[in-house]
């Protein structure tokens, strides 16, 4: 398919998109930063082998008295006032998580009411693809007449993973990403892809603690209640699904990566991410990248890329980005998001 002609002045929509802008965008990342030479004191690991495997450097790991709602609360707070908006402002709150304060009552509903607002407020659990999949819902929000939606990823990963699993306390770190959105032509969202596989959940996955095999004093002793992964089948997956989905995104609104301004995929490993941008044919000066600095903070990851690109002015209002991610499901996504602040 030919690229549609790139334009300054976006007078007309892409297809199956709509005229959604971020109104605001905030994130809050722990203040302790755990580096690969801290690990490496407790687990059978180098900094070496984890830079050159996974690109990252450094994670932040939540206080011990905080929860996933803490973070989500207060990126949501910095969300707000860069948004220039109080709470009572927003419609909906939606928060893309996979590590909630409980495994029985949402994250959502207590950011809500941290916040001091009675409104509809629900998870999105699509693992680390849960903010792609969070626009995808906030769009639709939107579109039956919402007002401003707050979509949150929030994650406590290094509460999830076991401290002594070497093949995962690496790859995680915690943070949050908040933005919200509203119907507003300075913006665009879509289209998307989406899609989900759950043949086999068992590839990126918490074996003990759900209704599938409930905790008991001897697989807790087994360590079974910490989530495991086959690591070099989800690598090839995030690969194929992540370059597949972002061509199908620009295939159906008829662009080529030339028209992509920044590309944000989900922050897991730089070998992932290099190797989708290659197929995709985004150079590396239009990707932005974090995983160095953040780890993998699953549902957080892209938000959290979002607001470091903006705080260091590399996020313009009328950039056209395409954001693309993966995760446990085993789900994937991508779309476009034309920023533009009301
Ligand atoms: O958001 C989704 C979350 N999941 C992911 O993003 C996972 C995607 N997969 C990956 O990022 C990569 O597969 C990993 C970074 C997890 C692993 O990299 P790899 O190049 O696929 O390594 P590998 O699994 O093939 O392991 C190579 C070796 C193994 O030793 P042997 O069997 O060759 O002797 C591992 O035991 O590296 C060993 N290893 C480690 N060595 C030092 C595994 N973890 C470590 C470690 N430090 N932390």
């Amino acid at each position: 398919m030919t690229p549609a002609p790139r334009t300054d002045a976006r007078t007309t929509r892409l297809p199956g998109s709509l005229p959604v802008a971020a109104l605001g965008l905030g994130s809050f990342l722990p203040d302790e930063v755990v580096t690969n030479d801290d690990l490496a004191e407790k687990l059978d690991t180098t900094d070496e082998w984890i830079r050159t495997r996974t690109g990252i450097h450094q994670r932040h790991r939540l206080a011990p008295d905080d929860a996933t709602s803490d973070l989500a609360t207060r990126a949501a707070r910095a969300a707000l006032d860069d948004a220039g908006m109080v709470p009572g402002d927003i419609a909906e709150v939606l928060v893309a998580t996979t590590t909630p304060d409980y495994l029985v009552s949402g994250v959502a509903p207590i950011v809500a009411d941290n916040l001091g607002i009675r409104v509809p407020a629900l998870d999105v659990n699509a693992a680390c693809s849960g903010f792609v999949y969070g626009l995808r819902q906030a769009a639709g929000l939107l579109a039956t007449g919402s007002g401003p939606v707050l979509l949150i990823g929030a994650e406590a990963f290094t509460r999830a993973v076991d401290p002594q699993d070497r093949n995962v306390a690496i790859l995680f770190g915690d943070g949050a990403g908040a933005i919200v959105l509203g119907t507003d032509d300075a913006g665009e969202l879509g289209p998307f892809d989406l899609g989900a596989d759950g043949s086999d959940p068992t590839s990126l996955y918490t074996p003990v603690g759900g209704t599938r095999e409930p905790a008991t004093v001897d697989n807790i002793d087994e360590r079974r209640n910490f989530m495991t992964m086959r690591g070099r089948e989800i690598y090839r997956f995030a690969v194929a699904h992540m370059s597949a989905s972002s061509l199908a995104v620009l295939a159906s609104a008829g662009l080529g990566p030339d028209d992509v301004d920044m590309f944000v995929g989900h922050q897991a490993n730089i070998r992932i991410l290099n190797a989708v941008a290659d197929k995709v044919g985004i150079p590396a000066e239009r990707c932005h990248t974090t995983v160095h600095l953040h780890g993998n903070t699953s549902a957080a990851s892209i938000p959290l890329a979002l607001a470091h690109a903006r705080d260091n002015d590399r996020l313009a209002p009328g950039d056209r980005l395409l954001l693309t991610a993966f995760g446990a499901g085993l789900t994937w996504g991508s779309c476009l998001l034309t920023w533009g602040t009301a």
